[in-house]
């Protein structure tokens, strides 16, 4: 049989330090489910020290996820070690994974510390953490630009204090692939009880290397590869789960390694995640993008017509995307909406069903074709209004040529069911909406409006508007999203999910 790569999924941890991309616990407990039912074997669910609102996030995965590891991440400090030791003992399999920098640039620069008093730093809290939960993951953070030598002994000396896997992270995405396979094959060769851990990977994607370098490390022997869906992350994120899947099982002829992922679960949890974080994928994506599967040249139109296979590498059934174009309209019933959606991995209760239905009936009027984008979008927006402090209950902009007359007035309601109302102007519809729904809020200092993008979600002239907003305010930046067949109302939800967002970021500390 063949080996086995553990998939890591930090989409809810290093995927959260993207900008805007912060998670609250309800968003975590939905992504943990949809991680557990695409297979992934460990998910670091967060950073509990950073503040009491992961900590709550990462003790409700580990409640309402049994399956996978839950891990979370500890700064090596006894306060962080603890929390996090605390935070995912209720876990059926709890891992509790620490980190300290390794490279003479972080430590002259940052950490202030000479080499001997961060390998004992290391060692001491991988002993620590080691007494309070059984699986101890250890991070040097910066590998790649460790000496090797010092890293050989930092590596050999945590195993030694209890630490079940050792990561290499590649933080900077500085390595390449021949490199990073020289240096794996390096601490195999080198690390003293290297043989009884596993050795696992963590790489950014600085230079677009993060998958090339992780598969390089699976090839050197590595056994467990940490990733994102989507590739989010810090900067230009980490290597994409999705991409490393695939190829291996695509390539199964060079690796010859098994993952335990559920491929056809890829799609709808890479829609998803991008609908709760607010990052939208680009079209051009590998495996889960717009475009990944749609072919626009007349030869390769023909030749797909003919036989998938001669330019198609993998079948988009099998990493969940529809093989058909499936539309809903005003005359589908209950039965056909569930089970569309089901198709996209949605399972409702009939409550929910019956709510959910409502919706879709007041869009199959407004739009002849309900496509499945729209079902997801609307999926999405129940989601939102579910878990904000502040839904959107009227609104009405005026808009023209004539300057005096932009204005908006909105109705906002609370999760106590009180109703709040602004009439405000602006040089625009958007902006005089943006500004009564502040005003309504109250939000002091007054958010920064970073970014605000409008695509339509099927390119019709009917099609639903999907916006998104990015705001700042604290130092604390958030995205929020709002879809509508009214790009006006479509930005008012978009606007109201980030400040709902706002209202509850914990302020995230970075690592
Ligand atoms: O990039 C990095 O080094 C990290 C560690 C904490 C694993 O995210
Ligand atoms: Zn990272």
């Amino acid at each position: 049989m063949a080996e086995r790569v553990l998939i890591f999924d930090t989409t809810m941890r290093d995927g959260e330090q993207s900008p805007g991309a912060t998670m609250t616990a309800d968003d975590k407990v939905e992504i943990a489910r949809a991680l557990d039912r695409l297979g992934v074997d460990i998910i670091e669910a967060g950073f509990p020290f950073s503040s009491p609102g992961d900590f709550e996030a990462v003790q409700r995965v580990a409640r309402a996820v049994r399956r996978p590891i839950i891990a979370g991440l500890a700064h090596a400090n006894a306060q962080a070690v603890d929390a996090c030791c605390d935070a995912v003992r209720v876990a059926e399999r709890p891992r509790c994974h620490v980190f300290l920098s390794s490279s003479d640039v972080h430590l002259l620069y940052q950490l202030k510390k000479g080499p001997e008093e961060i390998l004992l730093q290391a060692t001491e809290m991988v002993a620590r953490a080691k007494k309070k939960v059984s699986d101890v993951e250890f991070s040097p953070m910066d590998a790649t630009r460790t000496q090797r030598d010092y890293l050989v002994r930092v590596l050999s000396s945590v195993i030694a204090a209890g630490a079940t896997t050792i990561n290499v992270p590649d933080t900077v995405g500085y390595t390449t692939p021949d490199e990073f396979y020289d240096l794996i094959r390096y601490c195999f060769e080198h690390v003293s009880g290297i043989e009884k851990v596993t050795v696992s990977v963590h790489c950014h994607n600085d230079l677009g290397l993060a998958v090339p370098n992780s598969l390089a490390a699976i090839r050197a022997g590595a056994r467990q590869v940490e990733c994102t869906i989507n590739g989010i992350g810090e900067r230009a994120g980490n290597a994409s789960l999705e991409e490393i899947v695939m190829t291996l099982r695509t390539r199964h002829d060079l690796y010859g390694v098994e993952t335990g992922i559920d491929t056809t679960k890829l799609y709808p949890t890479s829609r998803l995640v991008s609908d709760i974080t607010g990052l939208v994928v680009q079209p051009n994506k590998a495996i889960v993008g717009g475009n990944a599967f749609r072919h626009e040249s007349g030869i390769h139109q023909d030749g797909i017509i003919k036989n998938p296979i001669t330019y198609e590498i993998m079948d988009p059934v099998s990493v969940g995307r529809s093989d058909r174009e499936l539309y809903l309209g005003k005359l589908s019933g209950r039965a056909a909406v569930r089970k569309r959606l089901s198709e996209l991995g949605y399972n409702l209760s009939d409550e929910e069903l019956g709510k959910f239905f409502a919706e879709f009936k007041r869009l199959a009027d407004t739009k002849k074709q309900v496509t499945d984008q729209d079902l997801e979008a609307l999926m999405g927006e129940e989601r939102r209004e579910e878990r904000g402090r502040y839904r959107l209950e009227n609104l009405q902009a005026v808009c023209g040529s004539d300057r005096v007359h932009r204005q908006a007035s909105v109705t906002l309601v609370d999760r106590d069911g009180k109703r709040l109302h602004r009439v405000a102007q602006g040089n625009g519809p958007v902006a005089a909406v943006f500004a009564a729904i502040s005003q309504a809020v109250g939000l002091k200092p007054e958010p920064e409006l970073l970014d605000y993008t409008v695509k339509s979600i099927t390119g019709t002239a009917e099609a639903q508007g999907d916006v998104t907003v990015q705001l700042r305010a604290d130092g604390v930046v958030v995205n929020g999203r709002g879809v509508s067949t009214d790009i006006v109302e479509a930005s008012a939800k978009a606007y109201i999910n980030a400040l709902n967002r706002l209202l509850e970021a914990p302020a995230l500390t970075s690592v």
